[in-house]
């Protein structure tokens, strides 16, 4: 009796998707963290691309929690399900959105122009993401390195870096400037302009 408990035990798998408790009995191990998110959850806003770990699109955050919580940006088009147990998930929907409310990360991209076809953007909102929950105060070759896996054909990214830039702490003379306070006080007077 012991024995067959452990082994219904070892076919489930539990992991948790922006924070809801999903257990899988039996999962087939061909499926992707991609298409069981697209197909069996509907939640479309990780993109398919390439399918071979190549454009980043369908980037979502994994945290394990152990002693610390490790974050961690990963293709969700190569992450087997069955390589999740314990694992929670987030993805573009967990954050936020324009019904609820956008997240900095997803406002500040969309203020600066850096998406524009916008296949892209879920994917580089949460490589941005999970840079700042691992990294609050990043540098700008932080940032550049955290969508080394992200590609975009419309933009030509400048407009995606001026608006994360927002987030980045730059270093002079040994004091530490956060340019976000900068271009948060600015957009907020821009803000306040445009309010009727
Ligand atoms: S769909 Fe292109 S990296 Fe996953
Ligand atoms: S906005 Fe179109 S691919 Fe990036």
């Amino acid at each position: 009796m012991a024995d067959s408990q452990n082994r219904t035990g070892s076919d489930e798998l539990i992991f948790f998707v922006n924070g809801r408790k999903i257990v899988e009995k039996n999962p087939d191990p061909e499926t992707t963290l991609l298409m069981y998110l697209r197909r069996k959850l509907g939640l479309t806003g990780t993109k398919l691309g390439c399918a071979e770990g190549g454009c980043g699109a369908c980037t979502v955050m994994l945290s394990r929690y152990q002693a610390e919580p490790q974050h961690y940006a990963v293709n969700a088009c190569l992450a087997p399900l069955c390589s999740l147990h314990l694992v929670a998930v987030t993805t573009v929907e967990g954050i936020g959105s324009v019904a609820r409310k956008l997240h900095p990360v997803q406002e500040r991209i969309a203020r600066s122009h850096g998406s524009q076809c916008g296949f892209c953007t879920p994917g580089i909102v949460m490589s941005m993401y999970a840079l700042l929950r691992n990294n609050p105060t990043p540098n700008m070759a932080d940032v550049e390195e955290a969508f080394q896996g992200n590609l975009c054909r419309c933009t030509g990214y400048r407009p995606i870096l001026e608006g994360y830039k927002t987030f980045t702490v730059v270093r002079t003379d040994g004091f530490v400037f956060l340019v976000s306070v900068t271009l948060t006080c600015l957009y907020q007077r821009r803000d306040h302009k445009l309010s009727p």
